[in-house]
């Protein structure tokens, strides 16, 4: 794509954005890849090197529990040191700029709230936290502070109820909760527009969201540097990091709204 084409497709965004009343975001791990957060599928991805099925899956729970809390405290090691990069900041700064804005992550890292995303909702749950298998309604938030004793925990920790405690985030063949996704639907349903960033646009629910809203009416805005199976249905296809498109799309977004 020439600098022209860029720069239209830019401006054709950042107008629909500055004009909408409600817009809705759906992010995937490719917007957590700028803070050093590993992606699943690309080249480097999470599940190159691990077998989804031994790590991220209800029956790998039940078969290993301390196999699974090992990969998850790794993520967690691995993540501690890393903050929200310039697209998710952006993202929280455009939460303020335009009436409503509702972010839709598949990630479970946190970052969007910790930029300061305040309508977020995380389909995936959130590794930061931990829920009890016996009372879910049992649910810990943990701190990176929180890795440092645990060379000494127990390798699955247990609730006080007695339960063993899990991630609490999704896994293969469980199902979101219905509460989180018909709020998703909702709030691309309302969206005059959806911007779709960092996701391989691949796993489901989160991957039906641009249909929704394409149904709806919404103009689709993929923010991705690599091509998708959502790119040839996108109305608008902005190709490069989220890191840098998404404050050039806050730029544009202030520019229209000065008199
Ligand atoms: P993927 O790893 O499948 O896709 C990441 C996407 O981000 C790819 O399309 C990349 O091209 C894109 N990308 C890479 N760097 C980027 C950057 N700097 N800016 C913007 N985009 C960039 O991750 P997801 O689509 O999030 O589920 O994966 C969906 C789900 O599959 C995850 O939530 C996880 C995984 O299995 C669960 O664990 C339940």
């Amino acid at each position: 794509m020439n600098e022209a084409e860029h720069r239209h497709r830019m401006e054709t965004a950042g107008k629909a954005l500055a004009a909408a009343r409600a817009v809705a975001v759906l992010t995937g791990a490719g917007i957590s890849a700028e803070s050093g957060v590993p992606t699943f599928r690309g080249p480097d991805g999470l599940w190159r090197n691990f077998r989804p099925e031994n790590l991220a899956h209800p029956d790998a729970f039940a078969r290993d529990p301390a196999l699974v809390w090992e990969w998850y405290r790794w993520r967690r090691r691995r993540m501690a040191p890393l903050s929200p990069n310039a697209g998710h900041l952006a993202l929280a700064r455009m939460e303020a700029a335009v009436p409503s804005l509702t972010v839709v992550t598949q990630n479970v890292d946190g970052f969007h709230a910790r930029a300061g995303s305040r309508r977020l909702l995380e389909l995936h749950g959130n590794i930061w936290r931990d829920r009890c298998c016996e009372n879910p309604d049992h649910v810990f938030q943990r701190e990176p502070a929180d890795l440092e004793g645990e060379v000494e925990q127990a390798s699955v920790p247990r609730c006080a109820c007695g339960g063993l405690l899990r991630p609490d985030v999704v896994w293969f063949g469980e199902a979101l909760d219905p509460a989180t996704v018909q709020a998703a639907v909702g709030a691309v349903q309302r969206a005059e527009i959806l911007l779709v960033v960092g996701t391989s646009s691949v796993v489901y629910p989160a991957a039906a969201l641009p249909a929704i809203a394409h149904a709806a009416g919404s103009l689709v805005v993929e923010i991705n540097p690599e091509e998708t199976p959502l790119s040839a249905a996108a109305d608008v296809v902005l190709r490069g990091p989220a890191g840098v498109l998404l404050p050039e799309l806050e730029k544009v977004i202030g520019r229209e709204f000065r008199p």
